[in-house]
């Protein structure tokens, strides 16, 4: 039979399954607070990334045009399946709805990573720093699942700051497990696993380390805890991943360092990447 006869149909049925372009399928939803979540979803079979890459994500808006925001991929490249975290917004554009998918749903996912938060954008070094705050922490629960972050620095330390102790959840739930999962352990290896340090802070509400990062930088706190003399660009390398004001700040911080900023075509000490907000 002529197959054009059969085109009504097979169109009619390719619309039925997926209604909208580069629709992938939410597998799992988990809700943090009232402000955070993180949802997983189908991965396209042909979506090559690096750890610590963004992509485009988003809904069909009201008005038939997709509304799409730059994401994080917070699962790492290895994973058949990819993870976004979250802030829920409640007058936001897309997050407003966004919260509300459940498994089954479908988001547009454009399936063209990018972004600077690569260790191809560093040089080599000793020590790696993950500074981020808020949903900021999803790069990093990438690249902390990529055996490569391990191999490239003999240690590895993530700061993550949030205003109060429930917002530290996801990150500390992820960096729980890493520790503790079999097959986690198998695939990074416990020497490597040895190398990570992390060192959680609130600003609103009482824990055991208050402040904002850039306060416990600035006054040695962070230094005298952990028992290291400094950040150097002989040793040092680093990716922050928070709000504009963050990412200035520390900017300035690591300038003041020595450190100084690459990117994909030019790696250097360190890199900053915007987490999304809104
Ligand atoms: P603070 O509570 O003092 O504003 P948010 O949830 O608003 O994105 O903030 C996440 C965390 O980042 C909060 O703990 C917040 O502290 C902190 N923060 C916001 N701006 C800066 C900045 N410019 N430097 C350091 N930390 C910041």
């Amino acid at each position: 039979m002529d197959m054009t006869e059969q085109k009504p149909v097979t169109q009619a049925t390719a619309a039925k399954v997926s209604p909208m372009p580069d629709a992938e399928t939410v597998t799992q939803v988990q809700h943090y607070t009232d402000r955070l979540f993180s949802f997983r979803v189908t991965r396209p079979q042909s979506l090559r990334f690096r750890s610590g890459e963004f992509v485009m994500i988003g809904l069909m808006g009201d008005n038939g045009r997709p509304l799409l925001r730059a994401y994080s991929i917070a699962s790492p490249s290895w994973d058949d399946e990819l993870e976004f975290y979250s802030i829920k917004v409640q007058d936001g554009p897309l997050t407003s709805r966004l919260q509300h998918i459940q498994p089954g749903d479908q988001i547009i996912l454009k399936p063209k990573p990018v972004g600077t938060l690569v260790h191809d954008a560093l040089l080599p070094g000793k020590r790696l720093w993950f500074f981020a705050t808020g949903t900021g922490f999803a790069p990093f629960a990438s690249l902390l699942r990529d055996p490569e972050t391990y191999e490239r620095f003999e240690e590895v330390i993530v700061t993550h700051t949030c205003r109060d102790v429930a917002e530290l959840t996801y990150g500390r739930d992820l960096i729980d497990d890493l520790l503790k999962d079999e097959m986690m352990i198998e695939l990074i290896g416990a020497e490597n696993l040895a190398k990570l340090r992390y060192y959680p802070t609130t600003t609103r509400e009482e824990s055991p380390k208050m402040g904002r990062i850039t306060t416990l930088l600035k006054d040695g706190t962070l230094f005298r805890d952990l028992g290291i003399d400094g950040i150097g660009p002989e040793t040092d390398r680093a990716m922050v991943c928070g709000s504009m004001g963050l990412n200035l700040d520390l900017k300035e911080i690591l300038e003041g360092y020595g450190l100084e900023e690459g990117a994909n075509s030019d790696p250097k000490h360190y890199v900053v990447e915007k987490a999304f907000v809104g």
